[in-house]
Parts: C-alpha cells; structure tokens; sequence
C-alpha cells in the first residue's frame, strides 16, 4: 500500500519519498486479516512473523527485577554498556566475531539497525544490491534512504540465493552495500560456509562494496551445519561488514523491540547519531531483559526449534501435495515460499482471473479465509509466503483450506 490516494492538499504537505514509499505488504495482509475478522469472519493469519511461544520465564524476570531496581532513565545511545558487552560475548560465543564495545550498537528491533545504516551511508543515487526475494521493508528503506535498490532475482534453481557471478553483474561503482540475509525470509534459505566465501572472492575485488549481514533468523535452523556469516567466514571482509541479530525471533521476543549490530567503530559512531536522533535507544528495561537473553540458559530453544521443525514438514508436505504449487524444503526461519506458476491463469468459482501471486493471495483470503503473503512483496513474483509460526492445529486447518480452495481453481 502506498499513500498514492492520499488527497491532493495533503500531497503537497508530504515529502516526495514517502509519497513514493510502500508500507509493508505483511503488515497491510495482517491488517486486512484482522478487519475480515473483526466482521465476524473466521480468519487463520499465516502472515506474520513471528514465533506464537511466550517469552522464557527467565527473561521476564530478568526485566521484573529491572522495574524493582528502577532503571527507568534514558540509557546511552548506543546501549547500556551492560548490553553491549553482552553482545560482544555473544559475537564471540556465537560466531567467532571479536568487537569492543564500541563497535556495537543496540536499537529498536533489528529493523532500526538496517534503517540507522543505511541513513548514515547512503547518498542519493548510491546502489544498494538487494538479492530477492528479500524480506519487504530492505528496498523500502534503501528508497527511503534516496538510495537506489539494485534487484536480483534468485529463484528456486539457485536455492533463492545470489551467486557469484550475479553479484559480480550487479556490482557497479556507485554500488554501496551488499545486503545478505541467512536464513532469509521469506525463501527460508540458508548461506553455507562455501557460498559465503565464493562471494566473498567477489566481494574482495570491489573493495567499495560493504556487506550487511542480517542474521536475524540464525537460532532457527534445522540442520547441523555451524552457522555461516560473512565477516567471520572471510575476515578480510570484517572491516566492512555490519553484522546485525538480535533478540526477536529466537527468544520470542518480537515486542520487547531491541536488536543489535557490529561494525567498524566509524560507522557505528554515523549510526549513533542517526539514533540519537530518532529514537535515542530501546527501553531500559527491554536492554536488561535482553541481556538476561544473551547470557542465559538457551534449554528452551530446541524445543522452539523441534515445533517449527514440525510444523515445517506438516505445511510443506501438504503444500507439496496442491496441484499447481512446487515448494522446497526450507532449511532455516518459519516460512516457505512455495511457486504458484501453475496456478496461474486459472479462474475461480466465479470466474476471477487469477492472474497474479497477489490474485491468488486475495483469493486464498476471500474463499478460505487465510492470510499468506503474495511473493512479488518480496520481489519474486508466482510464489507466495506462508508463516509457520502458528499453532500445529491453525496450520492443520489452513492447509485443508489451501489445498480445497486451489482444487476449486480451473
Ligand atoms: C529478515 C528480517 N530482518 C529483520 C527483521 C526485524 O527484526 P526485529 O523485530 O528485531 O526488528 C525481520 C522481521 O520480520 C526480518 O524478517
């Protein structure tokens, strides 16, 4: 959705760049989700994500004790300096990943870190190489940012991964960035040690290219491989790279809004001005809770990852078995992102073309009552998302509404 039937008055009073921006094709599914539900419709939202478990015990208490102890005052930019030293230890446990404190940066989600560096790096006309399909808000922020998002199309015969030689393509002197998400949503796609070194070998030829690195989604994964990231799989790259995680989706933590980021000193010094600028820096008590994340037990993680592993299986075993819909095994996040080519062309009940990924979203919404995300809001069009983040028995019925619904198409 864009502003584009905003009122003409009002038009002169907006900025040209959010005239132009889009709001998240997720959250506007989610919303028209919620409104169908709100007139009484019987509505199942695989929309969203993120994970449907409460936050472990620990961590609540952890933020508890942070009212008791009153922490409620403005903390410092970057983070408290409690925080950042927890996520230093964890870039070291974790991934091998050696920062000060003052490389790191905490903010508001993951998200205010990839929107602070882009802000603080951007020129307008700079190039921002996107591999998609991409999560939804990465060219919106480029735009937003008077950047120009560069596309790259990777489909399933690549494994929705960039390779090499498309990098090398896309690559040109104005380009900036390079941004990498493993595993990625929406494709669920996993970057392997080699392939980050293979594009890494590009990457080393072009050293105006800097890498971000959103590894948001690297808790859930389902094979045993070590988790890949660039700085650390090619540390020449480090003094380029910004490396961004935090605590939403492997602590169940989507609300509590903190994320957090390691780079080079210089551009995490741009990126606190952004932020001292704009949010100043996550809650108090969110940071303390999040430290309590980071140094403590993680014994409730395989048991998050054993139920996304099932319900992985039951949504692509039901999804594999839809004439018209291909879709692959996801090896990391909660989503899938099966091809709808071959539902293409085909009408429905009443005749509606379903001509587009979006058609047949609308349609899986108005006759079954499921919310799913069309796949060209990830730039791939003829697919589509489903989250899996929802209970075992949500998925059950979505998927016999799918497969009933698709069925009816002709
Ligand atoms: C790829 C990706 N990056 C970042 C985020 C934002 O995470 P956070 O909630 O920490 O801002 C999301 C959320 O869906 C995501 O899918």
């Amino acid at each position: 959705m864009t502003l584009s039937s905003t009122a003409d008055s009002e038009r002169v009073f907006l900025s040209q760049r959010v005239l132009g921006a889009k709001s998240s094709a997720t959250k506007e599914m989610t919303r028209l989700a919620g409104l169908m539900r709100g007139q009484g419709k019987d509505i199942i939202t695989l929309s969203q994500g993120e994970p449907d478990f409460p936050t472990p015990r620990h961590i609540c208490e952890a933020a508890k004790a942070a009212i008791d102890r009153n922490e409620s005052r403005y903390t410092e930019v970057a983070g408290t300096l409690a925080l950042r030293e927890a996520v230093v230890r964890k870039f070291q446990r974790d991934n091998g990943l050696t920062y000060t404190p003052d490389q790191i940066q905490v903010g508001c989600g993951a998200k205010q870190l990839l929107y602070n560096a882009l802000q603080a790096t951007i020129d307008p006309g700079d190039e921002v190489v996107i591999p998609t399909p991409a999560w939804v808000s990465y060219p919106e922020m480029v735009s937003l940012a008077q950047g120009v998002p560069v596309i790259v199309r990777c489909g399933a015969s690549s494994g929705f991964k960039i390779t090499p030689a498309q990098l090398e393509d896309a690559i040109t002197p104005r380009s900036k960035w390079l941004m990498l998400n493993s595993p990625s949503n929406p494709s669920g796609a996993v970057y392997s040690r080699a392939e980050l070194e293979a594009l890494g070998e590009v990457l080393l030829r072009h050293p105006h290219v800097w890498v971000m690195s959103d590894d948001i989604y690297e808790k859930i994964r389902y094979d045993s491989e070590p988790f890949a990231t660039p700085a650390a799989v090619v540390p020449a790259l480090a003094e380029r790279t910004l490396t961004i995680n935090g605590v939403s989706k492997a602590y169940a933590m989507t609300g509590w809004r903190v994320g957090f980021g390691g780079g080079p000193i210089s551009l995490i010094k741009a990126m606190n001005l952004i932020q001292s600028q704009s949010t100043s820096h996550t809650s108090s008590i969110s940071q303390a809770a999040a430290v309590a994340a980071l140094d403590g037990p993680m014994d409730f993680l395989p048991t998050f990852i054993d139920a996304f592993r099932r319900r992985r299986d039951l949504v692509v075993q039901a999804l594999r078995a839809v004439p018209g819909l291909t879709c692959d095994l996801p090896e990391g996040a909660f989503y899938t992102f099966p091809s709808c080519h071959g539902l293409l062309g085909t009408r429905d009940q009443v005749g509606t073309l379903i001509e587009t990924d979006t058609d047949l979203a609308m349609y899986l919404l108005r006759s079954a009552g499921v919310a799913i995300v069309p796949g060209s809001s990830f730039g791939l069009p003829g697919h589509f998302r489903v989250s899996y983040a929802a209970s075992d028995a949500e998925l059950q019925e979505a998927m016999t509404r799918i497969t009933r619904a698709c069925k009816q198409l002709c």
